[in-house]
């Protein structure tokens, strides 16, 4: 079976979120505070986030990514992974995660079936990394990585890209790519804590490459099945991969192919749509049937696009960390 939405667009993506807690605090994600405690019974159970992934799976659904807040942190998650990489349909499986457990995790993951890991690396340098996260610390985040990498995952590393505070260091990011297999994923800062300086963090994307070609001559490489909106290039000669996500500067909403479910069950057709359907009383009534449905029904009223820059004005601030990214 496949699922479109009513703009003959393939929604084959979920995005799933089991927590909004974490143990770091981007200050591109999250207030310096952290986010709203929200109680432990809001949050779905397992049981329920197997519910809506099986049905997810069962309209058409083929590749799911379990977010959070951070993930990881969740107690059971590893369990819980191993049941959704064994949902029949589903073709991949992916977290996104800090990286803070994985030294610990890595290897646990990979034998519960996850297939891909993204992993935040916003700077290369211990003080401006510490000073990003307001409390992550960079040289456990790099045994993360090379845990992941051990543990035999592709690697991808993501960068929220904010001008003078890490756009010094993009050149040296995407050297990542140069001897390892590694993408390196530049990522346009969005507006999404009410920041009224945002403006002057943002950096384009096209500025971002401009800054890589300075140092290297790259070329674009085709996009990857199932791959999300990055737009991706190689450094000649490099091994790895390096792409740019302009969420903000260029729509890629016509390519959407996701829908997003928060840890609370709310389903979001679109990030930045305040339309969502609460699953929770679908399934605290058990129905599968409607469960389907209700699905069903949210791709088919997925927006045609996105209005970020538009009415940026008139936006409502959410913190990213409740959406999952
Ligand atoms: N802008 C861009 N990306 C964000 N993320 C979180 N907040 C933002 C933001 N304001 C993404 C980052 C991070 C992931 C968990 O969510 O890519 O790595
Ligand atoms: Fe946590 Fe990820 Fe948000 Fe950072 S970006 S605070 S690691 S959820």
């Amino acid at each position: 079976m496949q699922l479109f939405d009513s703009y003959h667009r393939k929604i084959g993506y979920l995005r799933l979120s089991v927590t909004d807690l974490c143990n770091l605090r981007c200050r591109y994600c999250m207030p310096a505070d952290g986010v709203p405690k929200v109680s432990h019974g809001e949050i779905l159970s397992y049981e329920d986030l197997y519910r809506v992934a099986q049905a997810a799976v069962s309209l058409g659904i083929e590749k799911i990514r379990v977010t959070g807040g951070e993930p990881l942190v969740r107690r059971g998650i590893v369990e819980f992974l191993a049941r959704l990489s064994k949902i029949p349909g589903l073709s991949e499986l992916a977290v996104t995660t800090n990286g803070v457990l994985l030294k610990e995790m890595a290897e646990d993951l990979r034998i519960a079936g996850v297939q891909r890991l993204n992993i935040s690396l916003d700077s290369l340098h211990p003080v401006n990394f510490t000073r990003i996260t307001r409390r992550g610390s960079l040289q456990r985040v790099l045994a993360g990585v090379t845990a992941a990498e051990k543990a035999g995952f592709p690697i991808k590393l993501n960068t929220v890209v904010m001008r003078g505070i890490n756009d010094g260091e993009i050149e040296e990011l995407a050297a990542l790519t140069l001897n390892k297999p590694f993408t390196v994923r530049f990522i346009e800062y969005m507006p999404t804590l009410n920041d009224k300086k945002w403006q002057s963090l943002f950096v384009p994307g096209e500025e971002i490459l401009e800054r890589i070609a300075r140092r290297f001559a790259f070329e674009k490489v085709a996009p990857a099945r199932l791959a999300g909106p990055s737009r991706d290039f190689r450094i000649t000669g490099a091994t790895g991969k390096i792409g740019v996500i302009t969420a903000v500067s260029q729509h890629f909403c016509g390519d959407c192919n996701r829908i997003r479910v928060t840890a609370t069950g709310k389903v979001q057709g679109c990030l930045f749509s305040k339309e969502e359907l609460d699953l929770k009383p679908i399934l605290q009534a058990g129905d599968t049937a409607l469960l389907g449905k209700s699905l069903g029904n949210l791709v088919g009223n997925k927006p045609e696009s996105h209005p970020l820059l538009d009415a940026e004005k008139d936006r409502d601030a959410f913190v990213m960390a409740s959406v999952g990214g």
